[in-house]
């Protein structure tokens, strides 16, 4: 597929998505949408992609919510059909085997909040600026924003970020959990990518696994949620990926993941 809203790359096994609407300031208009879904399928169906990292074009926006322009003229049944595309696409992404950084350079609401949460976690600069502010819009997140804020950073303050729709900065987004690193602007993209390459270099099998059993568990009880990690802690001494980093500590050097299951 030609992308003309989203760029995508990848180098060292490392995939990145530039939401690229930014006159815009990136709002995510059903066209981009499509293009982030066929793109994540590509990544999906790519065993040498080992990290994904979501950013936006240009020095204001991450992703400035949903394309008002389009939402605006909206029935309910074409609100129900946008809000469902934009669903998809956020759940796709928090499914993906692999792990997904947001990077986020600058405004991050409404649906560019969502998608942020939809990643595993979030780098900010010290500029950007979260939010929810759809209530001013006479409307409610519809990209997943009232399950995931809360479960994420607690139900009262969700609450009260969905109910205000006032912008929380970056400094505030780390203090409440939302955020995990704040970096100067200029040094983001670096800050992102060390902790891509750091994650890219170890082993594919045991990532997947430890993101699945954090994903899967993290809604159960305790007692299911630690059976779902046992059955991939097993799953993982199946790979050539654990004898080589076990030997690879008992020989005293550097483990050479390969990312394979033996045979
Ligand atoms: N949709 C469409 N266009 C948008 C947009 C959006 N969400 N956000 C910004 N833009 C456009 C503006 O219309 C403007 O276009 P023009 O230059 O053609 O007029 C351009 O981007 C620059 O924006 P501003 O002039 O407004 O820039 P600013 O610096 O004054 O303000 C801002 C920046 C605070 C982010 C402001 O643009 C803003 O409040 N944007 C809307 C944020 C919002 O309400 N997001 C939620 C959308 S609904 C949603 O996301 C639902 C869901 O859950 C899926």
């Amino acid at each position: 597929m030609a992308y003309e809203n989203i760029i995508y790359t990848v180098e060292e096994g490392i995939a990145t998505i530039t939401f690229n609407r930014p006159k815009a300031l990136n709002a995510l208009n059903a066209d981009l949408l499509k293009e982030l879904s066929a793109a994540l399928d590509v990544i999906a169906a790519d065993e040498d992609i080992r990290v994904l990292v979501l950013t936006g074009a240009g020095q204001k926006a991450f992703v400035a919510g949903a394309d008002i322009s389009e939402l605006a003229a909206f029935n309910p049944l074409q609100a129900k059909l946008f809000g469902r595309q934009g669903q998809a696409a956020l759940n796709k992404l928090q499914a993906l085997a692999i792990p997904a950084i947001a990077a986020v350079n600058g405004y991050a609401l409404g649906g560019g909040s969502e998608m942020a949460l939809a990643c595993d976690f979030i780098y900010a600069s010290e500029n950007a600026m979260f939010g929810l502010p759809e209530i001013s819009l006479g409307i409610i997140p519809g990209f997943g924003g009232t399950q995931r804020l809360p479960r994420l950073v607690g139900i009262n303050k969700a609450k009260e970020m969905i109910f205000t729709g006032k912008m929380v900065p970056a400094a505030e987004a780390a203090e409440i959990g939302l955020v995990n690193r704040v970096c100067a602007p200029e040094a983001l993209m670096e800050e992102v990518s060390k902790t891509a390459k750091l994650i890219a270099a170890k082993g594919r099998v045991a990532l997947r696994a430890a993101k699945q059993a954090i994903n899967s568990g993290i809604h159960t009880d305790l007692t299911t949620g630690c059976g779902i990690e046992l059955d991939a802690f097993a799953l993982c001494m199946a790979s050539e990926d654990a004898k080589e980093g076990t030997a690879a500590f008992l020989e005293k050097r550097k483990p050479v993941f390969k990312g394979r299951l033996s045979h």
